[in-house]
């Protein structure tokens, strides 16, 4: 992408509407405008890392044997009047009356729909295990929306379901999910831990939140320091292996991790003094195991292997799509602006000219900009007839991770400059280094690093 041709509406201002750095810097970088209270139109910028983390999450589900679909925003208020949330659910529902006078919301989480869905179409036990998931947006008329598209009102959630017929076997796939979503986590840049947390208004048992400590959060936790030492890693993992899956759960879950809601002060004042941490997190994601609160009041039943029928044992699963964006700003920033994580970034790599209309470094940003592309990356290539000092303020704040500086002192000498957004770092190389190195940085060469995808393949290929 030229800048020149791009639509970036960089803020000179902070807006003063904005409390906490990452929705400051989503005004200011032009990624996000407001279009009512809680509800967000994504520019370009904003909307190609939403993307970027979709497709982290369709990888990582891809991975875990979780099946993509995509159901509707609107519901029928009928199915949850058959589990009874529709009363329970409260003034966090936007109700509406369509013009036959027929009572619809905007779903605020989807285990009516897809339960609805299931009962339809599913009758045997032996169709079970299944996992569908979708990525689409949901509303909860929040009575303070804040901090930009972290409290939004309108807001993108992935959210799984699993169906399975014994407890035993939702449990795998609540540990499933869990080993699923650190994956998801860490490729984002981000160490989100699992907290024993409360279910709300989805019920049920067994439930964990994963939190982004920052101190922006809004949730208050408590967690034992070794916590953080725990890393997911490059490890394979067999996912449909009960005894790895548990393996890993008891690995990150045994320490104490706590949100305000379940904190229990005598078990963790257990823990050696030198330990205990009390910090704030964001909650970027969520998984309950609730059985079959709704697979029987809304008779979801499958015919057992004795041919009886039996009420399928559920869970749902939600990972903050938009959230994360302002979370991953609050985890990985500096007073310049936004350091993107190189799995996430927008661009891979940004390319500055300082000199534009100089004919050779016209030429040499030319060609750089067509090497990265043609390795597969791609690079915003900052062509505008600014002063330097402009464009490297822009750069630093929408923050890509690596810059090609190209001007015609360096060029005499055969040499670009490349630098690194989150050190300051500058190196001069010949241009061709350059590239070599860009692409060395998002495809090492060992095969199975966590920052990689499974494949270089599309979004597309995944549904
Ligand atoms: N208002 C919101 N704006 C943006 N993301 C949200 C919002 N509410 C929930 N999410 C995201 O969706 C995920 C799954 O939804 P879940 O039902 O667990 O939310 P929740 O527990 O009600 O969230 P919170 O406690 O923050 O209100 C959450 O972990 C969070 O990342
Ligand atoms: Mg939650």
């Amino acid at each position: 992408m030229r800048l020149s041709r791009y639509f970036l509406p960089v803020l000179k201002e902070t807006p003063a509407e904005a409390q906490i750095v990452s929705h400051r810097l989503m005004l200011r970088a032009g990624m996000i405008k407001q279009a009512s209270a809680g509800i967000y139109s994504w520019l370009p910028l904003g909307f190609k890392v939403l993307r970027k983390l979709e497709n982290i999450v369709h990888e990582e589900q891809a991975r875990a044997g979780h099946i993509p679909m995509l159901m509707p925003t609107l519901q029928s208020a009928d199915l949850w009047r058959e589990s009874g949330r529709y009363d329970d659910y409260g003034a966090e529902m936007l109700r509406i009356t369509d013009r036959h006078g027929r009572d619809m919301l905007y779903g605020p989480t989807n285990e009516e729909l897809i339960t609805d869905i299931f009962r339809s179409h599913v009758g045997s036990y032996k169709d079970l295990p299944l996992t569908l998931y979708h990525i689409q947006w949901k509303f909860r008329d929040e009575v303070r929306p804040r901090f930009g598209v972290m409290r939004g009102r309108e807001f993108l959630m992935k959210d799984g379901y699993n169906f399975d017929l014994t407890k035993e076997d939702a449990l795998h796939s609540y540990n499933r999910h869990l080993v699923s979503y650190l994956r998801t986590y860490e490729r984002m840049g981000l160490q989100a831990i699992p907290m024993r947390a409360d279910s709300g208004p989805i019920g049920g048992d067994d439930t964990h939140e994963f939190l982004v400590l920052a101190d922006t959060g809004e949730s208050e936790v408590f967690y034992d320091s070794q916590i953080t030492d725990l890393k997911f890693g490059d490890r394979e993992l067999d996912y449909d292996s009960v005894e790895q899956c548990q393996a890993v759960l008891e690995e990150f879950t045994s320490r104490y991790a706590r949100t305000d809601e379940t904190h229990d002060v005598a078990e963790f004042n257990k823990i050696p003094e030198d330990r205990r941490r009390t910090a704030r997190g964001i909650e970027v994601g969520q998984i309950f195991y609730f059985g079959t609160k709704y697979s029987e009041a809304m008779g979801a039943t499958v015919q057992g292997p004795d041919g009886k029928p039996v009420p399928v044992h559920m869970g749902s699963h939600g990972i903050g799509v938009s959230r994360l964006v302002g979370a991953i700003i609050e985890a990985s920033h500096d007073d310049k602006g936004i350091i993107w994580p190189e799995g996430v970034t927008p661009y891979h790599v940004g390319i500055v000219n300082l000199k534009q209309g100089d004919t050779e470094a016209d030429a040499a940003c030319e060609s750089l900009y067509k090497a990265v592309q043609a390795v597969g990356l791609e690079a915003l290539y900052d062509d505008r007839d600014e002063r330097a000092g402009g464009k490297f303020a822009t750069m630093d704040l929408i923050g890509l991770p690596w810059r090609i500086t190209v001007g015609p002192r360096g060029l005499k000498n055969g040499v670009v400059e490349l630098t690194s957004r989150r050190t300051g770092e500058s190196v001069e190389m010949p241009p061709q280094q350059a590239i070599e190195k860009i692409l060395e940085i998002y495809h090492p060469h060992h095969h199975h690093n966590i920052a990689q995808p499974m494949a270089k393949q599309s979004f597309h290929t995944w549904v």
